[in-house]
C-alpha cells in the first residue's frame, strides 16, 4: 500500500477474532517500526508491553479488582474483566517520566507518534487495531501488572487482530491551514 491508501485505511476496529493469533514475530516488528518515530534528543523513552493468552484476562482481574476496591458498579467491574479477552493481542505503550516538564511533554508527543507507527504498521500488514484508553485510576495498577516503574506513564493501550468486519469511517473536518507567504 502507498502511503496515503495506509493512512486513510487504518480505522479504530475492534471488530477481530479473539482466537486468531497474531504472530510474536509480526508484534515486535510492529514495535520496531515504532521506535523510527521522532524523538527529540533521542531519549528513546518508550517500552511496551504485548499481553496475549490468559495475560489478557489477568491483566483485566487485575484491574477490575482494583477498580471493585474502588467502588465501581459490579457491570464496569465485569467488564473491565473481559474486555481485554477481545483481541488476541493488547499492547501497552509507556513513556518513562523523567526530566523536566519540556522534556515529558516532548517524550510523550514523541511515544505517541511510536503508536502512531505502529498502528499504521499494523494496517499495512492487514491488522485491525484500536487504540483504547485506560482510566487512570487503574495505572497503578497496569504498572504493577507489566512489571514498568512508577515513572512511566501509559500512553496507549492497543488491541491487535486480524478484522473480521469494517469499522464506519469518521469524516475528517477540513483542516484549517493559515498559509503565509
Ligand atoms: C489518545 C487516544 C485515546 C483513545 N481512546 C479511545 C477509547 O478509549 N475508546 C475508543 O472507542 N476509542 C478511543 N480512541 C480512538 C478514537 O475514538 C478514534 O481514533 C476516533 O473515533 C476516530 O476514528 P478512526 O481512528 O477510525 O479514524 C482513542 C484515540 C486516541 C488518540
Amino acid at each position: 500500500m502507498v502511503v496515503d491508501q495506509v493512512i486513510r485505511a487504518r480505522r479504530t476496529n475492534l471488530q477481530v477474532d479473539p482466537d486468531e493469533e497474531v504472530p510474536d514475530e509480526l508484534v515486535a516488528h510492529l514495535v520496531d517500526l515504532a521506535t523510527w518515530a521522532p524523538n527529540h534528543k533521542r531519549t528513546w523513552p518508550w517500552r511496551f508491553t504485548v499481553l496475549s493468552g490468559d495475560a489478557r484476562w489477568r491483566f483485566g482481574e487485575a484491574l477490575g479488582a482494583v477498580a471493585a476496591a474502588d467502588g465501581a458498579p459490579d457491570e464496569k467491574v465485569a467488564k473491565l474483566r473481559s474486555k481485554y479477552g477481545r483481541s488476541p493481542v493488547v499492547l501497552l505503550a509507556w513513556v518513562r517520566g523523567d526530566g523536566d516538564a519540556v522534556r515529558r511533554r516532548e517524550d510523550r508527543d514523541a511515544t505517541a507518534a511510536a503508536v502512531q507507527n505502529l498502528l499504521l504498521g499494523a494496517t499495512a500488514f492487514g491488522l485491525a487495531s484500536y487504540w483504547g484508553s485506560v482510566p487512570d485510576a487503574l495505572w497503578d495498577a497496569a504498572r504493577r501488572f507489566a512489571g514498568v516503574d512508577d515513572d512511566h506513564d501509559l500512553v496507549a493501550l492497543v488491541y491487535l487482530g486480524w478484522p473480521r468486519g469494517l469499522a464506519a469511517t469518521p469524516p475528517r473536518p477540513v483542516p484549517e491551514i493559515t498559509w503565509l507567504a
